[in-house]
């Protein structure tokens, strides 16, 4: 088989990631090196865009330097650019696009702009053997989606949140409750230690028969709870709290689940297929197990994959590697911030 390197651009939001991919027999991540803008953005209690922005523009070169320098390759050997146009910050992936674009506009190599969601779901091909078409579950920070995936290039929306996204429930519940920002691994942490049935949290859209979720009550009944209980920080009163509150975020994806297979079974006259999970949230311990017991053929996007990566980026790329635009085409791309379908960008 024709041998193939792919280097993937990932600045969405407020990671900064780079990998190299080589492809031959199988799939290899040669390189894979990430910047979270935690430490500087911490002061301002979250991502604000053009911070994000101007901290990609600050550590893209050398990010870039130090992808090549323990491998065999250089930027001459790349095949193609993948990188991420949509959806996102936009001035965070404007910094990408440019990147990608100066890369094209010198050494003459081609874009495949990539659907940032779509790439959260298909890193499962990175290390994991699976069939099209799957159900995926996309769950991360901004977005918190059930997608028919029929083909590498047709992803059916089944349902999503109406509100909040359940990363953003984990960030907005930490926040309240002291642990800070990013909250779900802090959050996951705490519960570990807790007891999950203690108190109770209400699920969103629990009564209507369909896979669309609503996290922005659980998150204000945090609130209220929160207003009558005091609870010390490493109490286990407090374990206790954050693991019943995580509990009502799995319950609802878990139960969501289920209308999206029935959807699938009614409207796609499909009986067996895989479950697939990505994106940041993918990362939940409570999430992983509940799933694990409660469905057959889930799988899981490795944790290294799943919070924003360069690897599920370029990985996205090789797959679609069709559709790329050629120098001096890939100059006109443009990003988009709001989740658009594939042929919109195209
Ligand atoms: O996919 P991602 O890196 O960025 C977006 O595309 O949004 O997801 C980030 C989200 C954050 O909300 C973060 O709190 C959540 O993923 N996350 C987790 C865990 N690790 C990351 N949520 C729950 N449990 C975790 N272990
Ligand atoms: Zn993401």
């Amino acid at each position: 088989m024709n041998k193939k390197i792919v280097l993937g651009i990932e600045t969405s939001c407020d990671d900064t990631s780079i990998a190299i991919i080589e492809k031959t027999d199988e799939l290899k991540v040669l390189s894979l090196i990430s910047y979270d803008q935690e430490a500087s953005l911490k002061k301002w209690g979250g991502v604000v865009p053009e911070v994000a922005a101007r901290n990609h523009l600050t550590k893209l070169p050398s990010l870039l330097d130090e992808s090549f320098k323990n491998l065999e390759y250089t930027i001459n050997d790349v095949d193609l650019i993948g990188v991420t146009v949509t959806p996102g910050l936009l001035g965070p992936l404007l910094t990408g696009l440019n990147c990608a674009k100066s890369l094209s506009l010198v050494y003459k190599k081609p874009i495949l702009p990539v659907n940032h969601l779509y790439a959260h779901l298909e890193a499962i091909h990175i290390d994991q053997n699976i069939s099209y078409p799957y159900l995926g579950l996309l769950v991360s920070g901004g977005h918190s989606i059930y997608f028919w995936v029929e083909s590498k290039s047709s992803f059916v929306v089944l349902g999503s949140t109406i509100d909040d996204a359940a990363g953003e429930a984990f960030d907005k519940g930490a926040n309240l409750l002291g642990l800070g920002y990013p909250g779900g691994q802090n959050i996951d942490k705490k519960a570990k230690l807790g007891n999950k049935d203690r108190f109770e949290f209400p699920i969103g859209l629990k009564s209507s028969a369909d896979c669309r979720l609503s996290f922005s009550g659980l998150k204000t009944a945090l609130r209220v709870f929160l207003d009558k209980n005091k609870f010390a920080p490493d109490s286990q009163d407090f374990y206790d709290l954050c693991a019943s509150y995580q509990e009502a975020i799995v319950k609802a994806l878990s139960l969501k689940l289920r209308y999206a297979i029935k959807k699938v079974k009614e409207e796609f006259n499909t009986k067996d297929f895989q479950i697939v999970v990505g994106g940041g949230v993918a990362c939940n311990s409570a999430l992983r197990e509940t799933l694990q017991q409660k469905y057959n053929d889930v799988y899981f996007v490795s944790p290294k994959y799943c919070t924003d990566n360069g690897a599920m980026i370029a990985n996205y790329a090789l797959i679609n590697q069709d559709d790329a635009l050629s120098y001096p085409k890939s100059l006109e791309l443009d990003a988009r911030g709001r989740f658009i379908n594939k042929k919109d960008y195209l």
